[in-house]
């Protein structure tokens, strides 16, 4: 019996880019001789059409053509929040000095020289296919903890939401400070899962309507500590825990899990605090109802330098002045439509 029957293979999808007919021809030959499937776009504009349908694997792109030219190509590719991942080959004449250089600047993965060897093309499609798969694999585990932290939001009806609406906050706050790109990436996605440990909170703990008592609060406060031993075999997830771990150490020491002070306190961490802080004393909670926004503002100024950074905060106060509260509620009910 075939060993295949419970995985079925899986086929790597190449786009030739290249607007001379029989450049593809040949390449598309050589590629199906591979075993590989083939997609063929004539120019540069197309390649992104296709790229834009049904990403493929792995993207073979020659450097000279109408409409836009393989660089640009490259750029857009490599600039796109998804698509950068997939590897991009440039196509260039053996010997291309300043090409080659252009095609570094603009992200490009490898090259290959026209005319095509054999081998060279093998053994290059082959490795970064082969990195490709792995970067598909972190992808989908990032992806099933994503899941899972709205799976654990979703047990608690009261504080529905809240985990995204803390990734929406603390992105905001990110940005107010200057960061860019994958670090607002962190602090959003983190956010997110920032609870993710409550997954093993007993629900009667969890869900309680009165206070907790001492012995269920020391329980309630192992969750940054639990979503740890979730996430830590997964090497992709690193970046996330410095939030995932340390969203309730305090400026003066007296957070939790590890008592760290001030500047100790992980920066991703440190703007999740405020998130968190604000969006759980804005909301109802099955001990409490909403503190409303003036007793919520009010409370974080007093704890300004003790439980929270007193810097993230003034930037934070000013996101409020400019309606930061309407603008993440209007991307929360973008990012989950099911509450629409
Ligand atoms: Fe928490
Ligand atoms: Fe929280």
């Amino acid at each position: 019996m075939s060993s295949r029957v419970l995985a079925p293979t899986f086929t790597p999808t190449i786009l030739v880019v290249d607007d001379v007919a029989a450049n593809r021809e040949l390449l598309d030959a050589r590629l199906a001789d591979l075993g590989y499937v083939v997609r063929e776009a004539r120019d540069g504009l197309e390649a992104l059409e296709m790229l834009e349908a049904d990403e493929p694997d792995l993207v073979l792109l020659d450097v000279d053509m109408p409409r836009m030219n393989g660089l640009e190509v490259c750029r857009r590719i490599k600039g796109h929040p998804t698509h950068r991942l997939v590897p991009v080959v440039m196509i260039t004449a053996h010997q291309d000095r300043a090409t080659r250089l252009a095609g570094l600047e603009a992200g490009a993965d490898d090259f290959l020289s026209k005319p095509f060897d054999a081998a060279e093309l093998r053994t290059r499609t082959k490795a970064l296919l082969r990195d490709r798969e792995l970067n598909k694999q972190l992808d989908a585990a990032e992806g099933i903890v994503m899941a899972l932290a709205r799976v654990v939001e979703a047990r608690d009806r009261y504080t529905i939401f809240h985990a995204e609406r803390v990734g929406l906050y603390a992105r905001e706050i990110g940005r107010s400070y200057g960061l860019a790109g994958d670090d607002l990436e962190v602090l959003y996605k983190g956010g997110v899962m920032h609870d993710l440990g409550k997954a093993v909170i007993p629900a009667e703990i969890l869900l309680k309507a009165g206070a907790l008592n001492e012995n269920e609060q020391a329980i309630m406060r192992r969750h940054p500590v639990e979503a740890i031993r979730i996430i830590e075999p997964l090497r992709s997830m690193a970046r996330f825990v410095p939030i995932v771990r340390h969203h309730h150490e305090h400026i003066d020491g007296t957070g939790y899990p590890d008592h760290l002070v001030g500047r100790e306190i992980p920066f991703a961490a440190r703007i999740a605090a405020i998130a968190d802080g604000w969006d759980a004393m804005t909301s109802d909670r099955p001990y409490r109802s909403s503190l409303g926004a003036d007793e919520a503002v009010h409370r974080l100024r007093a704890g300004s330098g003790t439980q929270w950074d007193a810097e993230l905060l003034s930037i934070f106060f000013d996101l409020l002045d400019h309606s930061l509260v309407e603008r993440v509620a209007a991307e929360q009910l973008r990012a989950t439509p099911r509450a629409a």
